[in-house]
């Protein structure tokens, strides 16, 4: 199920006249409409002829624009590829456009399977950049067709730059190789067809993943979870053939204070259930095991890095299917910890799943909880597809806000209004799964706040990342975005682990 090839990261001097590879990536600014090459490894001749054959094509810098060009003189490799980066002056290029910058041209790079990226890299700082990119856009899913592909993935990235010495940098090339990992590993998941993901074979995925790593797997199945009370991942998943499983991935190393539990989404497939959605587009609910995905694959980078902090990822899955079986509109479940719900529409299903997550990692007492979920359509309407809603404890949302900001996934923090509560009111239970429809991604974070448990008497720090849009790319790629499952957050969870670890 799990896919990833393995990618080398290197960095080297900048004389690369005896260096040979199938392509050599170059940037261009955007300068009044031209395309002008930065940190040319080439004399200024050639690289002034190489200016001109970019303006006759009509080349502009802009970001994701690719020219190909025949090699030139000083270089023994006889592809260049020409990604724009999509500013007009070198000090104006953030880290975040230089990622997508060297992850686009790892996306669009064609047949190659080893390259030289030579970017603007005079900072230990930039050729992680570059080396994360690469990493994140270097990806092809085909794992079910009958024929693969005869052209190679890259699987050598060797970049140049003036710091290649710098004794930082091999630790930031292997925290870049860790993470490009974790990321596309989490885009197969995401990219498995439901026939193939479904609750037990992820479970079997998760155990088969964690053997070479510190990991300590706990699957609890059907019969397990109906003894231990877990209304809301039965009442969700009863009604598929495929039963429900909660899986808990522990990583504790001796030495860790700090705890960090992680809830993930896992619906496998979301027909809806009784409360069936349209047909049109249903098929991208294959995604909506996302929050699964990016949990189980940030600990196991967590774990891979060595980070000192023990991390609990919780994977709530469940496929929502109707059937003989299924949960019906006006049903009442009693969820993990005693809590009951009426279940007023079966497509409000990942608050009721996440909702035994929570109730279930709250007993551990952990410094802090954090769930992530494509939890509501509601989310791509207040923030659109490419932007994060989190929202939960003022502290851990701010945090989370400024983490993604760093490593440069789009997030913007939301409110938990008070005067949405009375609405998830339920005339039978104690509660109802849908409520307001006005701001429906915050109604459904007030709903998940009622079951963040407390130790001694205060509410255990919690937020909520709502990536309904992020998780899955319907659109075109873009950056070191590819379409279909995306690994959004992954970074911004192993960056908040780090972060974590370090005070
Ligand atoms: N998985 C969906 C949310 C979703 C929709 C994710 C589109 C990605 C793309 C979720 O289970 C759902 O169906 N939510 C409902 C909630 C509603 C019934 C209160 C929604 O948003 O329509
Ligand atoms: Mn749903
Ligand atoms: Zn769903």
């Amino acid at each position: 199920m799990i896919n990833s090839s393995d990618l080398t990261l290197s960095a080297i001097g900048t004389d690369i006249k005896r260096k040979s590879a199938d392509t050599l990536v170059l940037g261009v600014l955007k300068t009044d409409g031209k395309a002008t090459v930065v940190a040319s490894p080439f004399t200024s001749e050639t690289t002034s002829s190489l200016e001109q054959s970019l303006t006759a094509l009509g080349a502009t810098g802009k970001a994701d624009e690719v020219t190909l060009l025949p090699g030139v003189e000083g270089s023994k490799v006889k592809v260049l590829l020409v990604i724009g980066l999509g500013v007009a002056e070198l000090a104006e290029l953030t880290n975040e456009q230089l990622r997508r910058a060297a992850g686009s041209a790892a996306r669009q790079l064609s047949n190659a399977k080893t390259a030289i990226f030579a970017l603007p890299s005079d900072s230990v700082e930039r050729v992680a950049a570059i080396a994360e990119g690469i990493a994140l856009g270097s990806y092809r899913y085909e794992n079910h067709r009958s024929t693969k592909s005869e052209k190679p993935v890259l699987a050598e990235a060797q970049i140049v730059t003036s710091v290649a010495t710098s004794k930082d940098l091999p630790a930031l090339l292997k925290r870049a190789a860790v993470l490009g990992r974790a990321v596309r590993a989490t885009r197969d998941l995401i990219n498995a067809p439901a026939n193939v993901l479904y609750p037990e074979s992820f479970a079997t995925a998760v155990k088969d993943y964690s053997k070479s790593l510190p990991l300590k797997v706990t699957v609890l199945d059907e019969k397990r979870l109906a003894k231990d009370g877990f209304g809301g991942l039965l009442g969700v998943g009863g009604g598929s053939v495929r039963q429900p499983r909660l899986v808990k991935v522990e990583y504790s190393p001796a030495k860790a204070t700090k705890h960090i539990a992680l809830i993930g989404k896992g619906i496998t497939f979301d027909t809806g259930g009784t409360s069936l959605k349209p047909a049109a587009g249903m098929h991208a609910m294959k995604s909506d095991m996302s929050g699964a995905a990016a949990v189980f694959q940030t600990v196991a980078a967590v774990a891979e890095l060595g980070l000192n902090i023990k991390v609990t990822a919780w994977l709530c899955l469940a496929e929502n299917m109707p059937g003989g079986a299924s949960t019906r509109p006006g049903d009442v479940l009693t969820m993990f910890g005693g809590k009951t719900v009426e279940v007023l529409n079966t497509d409000a299903e990942g608050r009721l799943v996440m909702a035994d997550g929570l109730a279930a990692a709250s007993l551990e007492k952990p410094d802090v909880m954090i769930d992530i979920a494509t939890l509501t359509g509601a989310q791509m309407l207040a923030l659109g597809l490419r932007t994060a809603g989190i929202m939960g404890e003022s502290q851990v949302t701010k945090d989370l806000v400024a983490v993604s900001d760093q490593v440069g996934e789009l997030a913007w923090p939301m409110p938990l209004p008070e005067e949405l509560r009375p609405s998830i009111e339920s005339q039978v239970a104690d509660l109802a799964n849908i409520g307001e429809r006005m701001g429906g991604m915050m109604t459904a974070a007030v709903f998940l706040n009622e079951f963040v448990g407390e130790v001694d008497g205060k509410k255990i720090p919690w937020a909520h990342i709502d990536f309904a849009g992020p998780a899955f790319n319907e659109g075109s790629a873009w950056g070191y975005t590819p379409k279909n499952g995306t690994g959004s957050q992954v970074r911004t969870l192993v960056a908040y682990a780090e972060q974590l670890a370090a005070n």
